[in-house]
């Protein structure tokens, strides 16, 4: 048996069963990006599919944006159950699809494709879901429960993020972004979540926040989540995300940064006492929801994470 390629085109899936004559496990679950080399998802995923018995593997496909419909549209006819979609297929994913779930409309992107049995192709997107569960796995509380600031609002995945805070109607929402006007767009979409009367006292409860010292200072002792949805920390000699002195005891800090696993802002928030979590579960936890989705059935959650452990372990 041949071992599978490490990366996948278009070109392979147009010439697929001479491609994978001699693979096995049959590929039939991959994630399309562009780059994708660095995905971990097959080190996620390729575990959990041990551990069900399921006779399939996945792999990683470099397709590039102009490729998206013709690469997807053939995942039913070769036999898959269906793809993860990353960089920069997210947007272009919502478009291509036969039907699209409620909450990945909302969301504005789909990062897991569902070939359905008549060959269609179904939508979904387990980011929000997956930040929601590993909030909750992480910090033992609820985003309904938690007055929340996401910094990068503007980006695709702040933007996810900060829909599904208001869709679960969270205390109170702030964003931050470096460019302002675009958080501000986000909030004059999400106004209609935040109309009913829960009230918080003088502070507002969907506020947009310049990134200026003063005025973070001051929103910050209304707030208990800091997520940070910016790719600021990923770089050695990226600066400080917050001043270390605007960290308090009482913030959980959730960087969705998992590469370094610990950036200076979660090192700034521990040191001032603030729990804190990389973006590892959030992670995890966006592979056990496009998992159960493929396979109806619940997803093996100790194999996944030990998959993603050793993949960690082994960079
Ligand atoms: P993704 O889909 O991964 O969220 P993105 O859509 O490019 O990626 O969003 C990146 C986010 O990081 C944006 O909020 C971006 O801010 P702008 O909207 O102002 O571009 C933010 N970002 C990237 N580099 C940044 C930096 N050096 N300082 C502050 N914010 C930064």
């Amino acid at each position: 048996m041949e071992p599978s390629k490490s990366v996948y085109t278009l070109a392979d899936l147009k010439n697929w069963d001479a491609v994978i004559r001699d693979v096995s496990p049959r590929p039939r679950v991959a994630v399309f990006g562009d780059p994708v080399e660095h995905s971990l998802s097959p080190q996620l995923h390729n575990p959990a599919l041990q551990a069900c018995g399921i006779d399939a593997q996945y792999i990683r496909l470099q397709i590039r944006p102009e490729e998206f419909d013709e690469a997807v549209r053939l995942l039913p006819k070769l036999g898959f159950y269906g793809t993860n979609c990353t960089i920069p297929h997210k947007f272009l994913a919502l478009e291509a699809m036969d039907r699209v779930d409620d909450l990945a409309r909302k969301l504005g992107a789909v990062n897991t494709v569902v070939c359905d049995d008549d060959g269609s192709l179904v939508g979904f997107n387990s980011d929000g879901p997956g930040f929601l569960r590993a909030v909750r796995e992480e910090f033992m509380v609820d985003v309904s429960d938690l007055r929340v600031m996401i910094i990068g609002a503007g980006g695709g995945a702040g933007r996810a993020v900060a829909v599904q805070c208001a869709v679960e109607n969270c205390e109170r929402l702030v964003l931050v972004n470096r460019t302002t006007d675009k958080a501000e767009a986000v909030a004059r979409e999400l106004e209609p979540y935040f109309q009913d009367t829960r009230v918080l006292g003088p502070v507002k409860r969907l506020a947009v926040c310049p990134w200026e010292t003063e005025a973070l200072h001051e929103e910050l002792n209304d707030i208990d989540l800091i997520v940070n949805a910016t790719s600021v920390g990923m770089k050695r000699t990226d600066p400080d995300l917050l001043p270390h002195h605007l960290l308090q005891p009482h913030h959980f800090a959730f960087d969705m940064i998992y590469s370094p696993l610990e950036t200076r802002f979660l090192k700034s928030a521990e040191d001032r006492g603030a729990r804190t979590t990389n973006g590892l579960p959030m992670l995890l936890w966006q592979g056990v929801f496009s998992f159960e989705w493929w396979f109806n059935r619940d997803a093996p959650v100790d194999a996944m994470r030990k998959g993603l452990m050793d993949a960690i372990a082994s960079r």
